[in-house]
């Protein structure tokens, strides 16, 4: 399938028409960043990682009945995927306490939840992507109320197939991120990626962090993070 103009560059990804109308190319960067764009870097090496890490995950999710945009790897960095129209909705699950949950609601990092929480906020950077609920969501148009139920369903299966995976690798999958889109017929399938950039993974025995975190909280180790979790991911897939 051959790139022809580029459409839209990310922070962390390049998108590409191609000659089919429904497909995208999306080619992966090295650059990171965190807090909204205030943080600026390279993680080198990431791209490559980010997207050869979430074309396995996303087939391992096809397996289990999840669909997604994922069709084809064309390269190293580059992927062929279904063109959607992404829902403007962050979607974020979390095991256990981190991060802005952490802050937001004045509890320490690390407690792990009776059971996996959800959150959505509405992804649009000017505002600093709000949080919002899904009341919220409806008001603005964002999605329907069918699309909530079915994002919310496949988020919550997402996190048992995910955190089962991991675990499998020795690794605690402590929250992550997630994007749908719409294909052109309205079904809702997984778009973006997962990779680290978008996950908390944590080695189970030791704790280390095998993530954007370490970017984020300038931990240093960044590339041998990525790495390693690769590593463990290509091991255990
Ligand atoms: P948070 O604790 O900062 O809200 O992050 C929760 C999870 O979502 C974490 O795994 C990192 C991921 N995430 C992204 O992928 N993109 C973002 O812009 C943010 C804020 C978080």
């Amino acid at each position: 399938m051959e790139k022809k103009e580029q459409l839209y560059e990310g922070k962390a990804k390049k998108v590409f028409a191609t000659e089919d109308p429904e497909l995208l190319i999306v080619a992966y960067k090295d650059d990171a960043t965190a807090f909204n764009g205030l943080k600026k870097g390279t993680i080198s090496g990431k791209g490559i990682i980010n997207n050869q890490m979430s074309n396995r995950l996303m087939s391992m999710l096809e397996s289990k009945g999840i669909p997604t945009h994922y069709v084809q790897e064309l390269s190293q960095r580059e992927t062929l995927v279904k063109k959607v129209q992404i829902v403007p909705l962050e979607v974020i699950v979390r095991n256990i306490s981190a991060g802005s949950f952490s802050k937001r609601y004045g509890v320490q990092e690390g407690i792990v939840f009776q059971q996996p929480t959800i959150e959505f906020s509405y992804k649009n950077d000017e505002l600093g992507d709000p949080l919002l609920n899904t009341r919220h969501a409806l008001a603005l148009e964002l999605a329907t109320q069918e699309e909530i139920a079915t994002i919310e369903d496949y988020s919550f299966r997402i996190n048992e197939a995910l955190k089962s995976f991991w675990l499998s690798c020795g690794v605690t999958l402590v929250d992550f991120k997630l994007e749908f889109g719409r294909l052109q017929d309205g079904t809702i399938v997984l778009a973006d990626e997962i990779s680290p950039d978008t996950c908390r993974l944590r080695d189970s025995k030791t704790g280390e962090k095998l993530d954007k975190d370490r970017f984020r909280r300038d931990l240093g180790g960044v590339e041998e993070a990525y790495g390693e979790i690769m590593r463990r991911l290509e091991a255990n897939i």
